[in-house]
């Protein structure tokens, strides 16, 4: 089972960047965690991040025969058709996923334009998002469902 975990525009600040609203951990050690957790449940993970919408693209057709997605496409969530389109082509199974909780903020971030074309939205446990995203992932892969 492999499972691309999609970073967009300014996590790679994570630990820096408004440690009160996004958490203390670093991308590189929100990493590691899923990383370990994913050894657990003996799931391949891969982790892309960039800072562009076309690279977002990019990564979700080169991995379009992958199992699933995690993506937290950060301010794009917001704003890209391109990246629901890029979601909607590949029919790969995705989680959306925020550290914060978008809905208790402002009111520009509370419409996702890729919500539509994921499976479902995780928002508000910071890092543990990413966790609890794969759990569902792979619950789901191993009963057979992949659509
Ligand atoms: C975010 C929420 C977005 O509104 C914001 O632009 C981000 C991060 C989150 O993880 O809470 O960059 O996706």
């Amino acid at each position: 089972m492999r499972i691309l975990v999609l970073n967009g525009p300014n996590l790679n600040l994570l630990g820096h960047r408004m440690p009160a609203v996004y958490g203390r951990e670093t991308l590189d050690e929100i990493q590691l965690l899923v990383r370990g957790h994913a050894d657990r449940l003996g799931v391949e993970v891969k982790f892309v991040q960039s800072n562009h919408e076309g690279a977002l693209v990019d990564a979700i057709q080169q991995h379009r025969d992958w199992d699933g997605l995690i993506i937290n496409a950060a301010a794009y969530t917001h704003t890209s058709l391109a990246i629901a389109d890029a979601l909607e082509a590949v029919q790969v199974p995705a989680v959306e996923v925020h550290l914060s909780n978008i809905y208790a903020r402002e009111r520009f971030r509370h419409r996702s334009t890729i919500a539509r074309v994921c499976w479902g939205q995780i928002a508000g446990f910071g890092y543990r998002g990413y966790i609890a995203a794969l759990d569902l992932l792979v619950g789901r892969l191993s009963e057979g469902e992949t659509q």
